[in-house]
């Protein structure tokens, strides 16, 4: 993968600093997780690096281009799926034309991307009809039809019940295994226990530690992850 290298990053909303000097480099690929409470700044921290927010100040670079000229080779997935009132084929359809496939190739990666997310029978289903678990499978599907080399999810799975969850957990664990970067935003501790290689954990728009996940959960150095770790930070 092209390293991610953001340096002294900051956003600002109003003066107000929604992400504040945040630095940090990942070169491997795996899954980061972003961890931290509400209103951390995961999110937006994820929409920089994506390209969606400019920044106020600071810089992200993927290799040597900008989040906006690399967001080509990216997907990213929302709390809240977002689909067309189209069949399941047909959204994943919109997006390989958007990126000028040729039709006879795209009936084939949407073919194999239904497969791979195990929503072959639900190709002609129309999209938002579907279970919220099926609906979160479908953009990742999508995402997976895009072949990116960097995979952006944000809190993928919280609207979702325990079985959806460990299903959509699955599939990402699935995408990373194939060698691609996956950047995931969560706050919830057992799921980035589940899933992490490494992870960065923010507050309050800070980037408070990053580590490889084993070495996070066992004990974090800095005193507010340890904290939140035992549940004792909430915002
Ligand atoms: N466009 C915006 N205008 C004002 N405040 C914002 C805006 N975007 C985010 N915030 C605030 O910044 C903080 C971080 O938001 P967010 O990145 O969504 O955190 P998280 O994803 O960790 O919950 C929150 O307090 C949120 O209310
Ligand atoms: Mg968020």
């Amino acid at each position: 993968m092209l390293p991610l290298v953001v340096d002294g990053a900051s956003y600002l909303v109003d003066d107000k600093a929604i992400i504040e000097d945040v630095s940090f480099t990942i070169r491997d690929a795996g899954l980061t997780i972003l961890l931290g409470p509400n209103g951390a700044g995961k999110s937006t921290l994820l929409k920089l690096c994506h390209g969606l927010l400019s920044l106020s100040s600071g810089s992200i670079r993927w290799g040597d281009v900008n989040p906006r000229e690399a967001q080509q080779k990216q997907a990213m997935v929302f709390q809240r799926p977002v689909l067309l009132r189209r069949s399941a084929a047909e959204n994943i359809d919109h997006v390989l034309k958007l990126r000028r496939v040729p039709s006879a190739e795209r009936a084939r990666v949407i073919e194999q991307s239904l497969k791979w997310a195990g929503l072959a029978a639900i190709a002609d289903m129309p999209a938002r009809k579907l279970s919220g678990g099926e609906q979160q499978g479908l953009t990742i599907a999508r995402a997976w039809a895009l072949n990116p080399e960097v995979l952006l999810l944000d809190e993928p799975t919280a609207n979702l019940d325990p079985g959806a969850t460990r299903r959509v957990e699955d599939l990402i664990r699935s995408f990373a295994a194939t060698g691609r970067k996956v950047i995931m935003a969560t706050h919830n501790i057992a799921q980035a226990q589940r899933l992490a290689d490494e992870v960065l954990f923010l507050n309050h728009g800070r980037l408070l530690e990053h580590a490889p996940a084993r070495q996070f959960m066992i004990g974090p150095s800095d005193p507010l992850a340890a904290r939140f770790i035992a549940g004792e930070l909430v915002e």
